[in-house]
């Protein structure tokens, strides 16, 4: 892999500790762009700057957080000069029997999976119209179809797939692009620590499962580095699908 589409460019990942927003934030570096990730947990960030030898730098924000989101990207154009690319990647999940979900549970997710790329794309859009930006938000299969267990989860990535298409409609006459790529099974830390309730009806959860087994986070970095460059000029609105042919039945 020797493109360098982001040579000149700063992105700001979210999620940027683990998983797949380590995985892009990496990608993105290697092909030339000065990476600002973010991250809750202040270790997976450091670890990430530190793979990230000298390209990546960012520190710990809490997405939930809207004044937080502002001055993260605040920080990011303030030490890196602008602002090219968003990628909200954050996101948590829990399945649970949908009377058993805690308002705990409900609330969390809702805030982080839905109000934390809301609160960046506030943050970022200034930034990024004035540099013909994008950006690309991490959606899933389970907004596009309907998965039992897991119903806050899916009703989120519902958002975020409308929070996609809603952007690129109010942006449509400027150059900015708002796209989303919707993975089915990554393997991440994030699918390692999911727990189904005991008595789970698997016939249920079969058609989410898919034949194919699960991406890399690596592949899903490869899709969001071709959406967020020029490469992908022609598209805004998408939602495109990464997932095994899992939304394809
Ligand atoms: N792994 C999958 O199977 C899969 C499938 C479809 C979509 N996704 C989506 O991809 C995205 C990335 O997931 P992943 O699999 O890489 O997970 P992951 O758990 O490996 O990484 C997620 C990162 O987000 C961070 N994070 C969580 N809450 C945060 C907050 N409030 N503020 C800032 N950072 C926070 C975590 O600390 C973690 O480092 C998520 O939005 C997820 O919903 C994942």
């Amino acid at each position: 892999m020797n493109q360098r589409r982001f040579e000149g460019k700063v992105a700001l990942i979210t999620g940027a500790g683990s998983g797949i927003g380590r995985a892009t934030s990496l990608r993105l570096a290697q092909e030339g762009a000065q990476v600002y990730g973010l991250d809750a947990n202040e270790a997976a960030m450091n670890e990430t700057i530190e793979l990230g030898e000298g390209a990546i730098t960012g520190g710990v924000t809490d997405v939930t957080d809207r004044d937080a989101c502002f001055a993260a990207v605040a920080e990011c154009v303030d030490r890196l000069g602008a602002l090219d690319v968003l990628g909200n990647v954050a996101g948590i999940v829990f399945m649970a029997h949908f009377t058993e979900m805690t308002p705990q549970q409900y609330e969390r997710l809702m805030a982080v999976n839905v109000n934390g790329p809301v609160w960046m794309a506030q943050a970022a859009i200034p930034h990024l119209l004035a540099r013909n930006g994008n950006i690309v938000n991490i959606a899933s299969n389970a907004g596009l179809m309907g998965m039992a267990y897991n119903v806050a989860y899916s009703m989120s990535k519902g958002a975020v797939v409308q929070l996609t298409r809603s952007l690129a409609m109010e942006y449509i006459k400027s150059p900015l692009r708002v796209n989303a790529i919707a993975p089915a099974g990554v393997s991440t830390n994030l699918v390692k620590g999911l727990s189904f309730p005991d008595d789970v009806d698997f016939e249920l959860v079969k058609p989410y499962v898919g034949f194919r087994g699960a991406a890399t986070p690596q592949e899903i970095a490869g899709l969001f580095a071709y959406l967020a460059s020029d490469d992908a000029r022609n598209m805004t609105g998408a939602i495109v699908s990464s997932d095994g042919g899992v939304t394809a039945s």
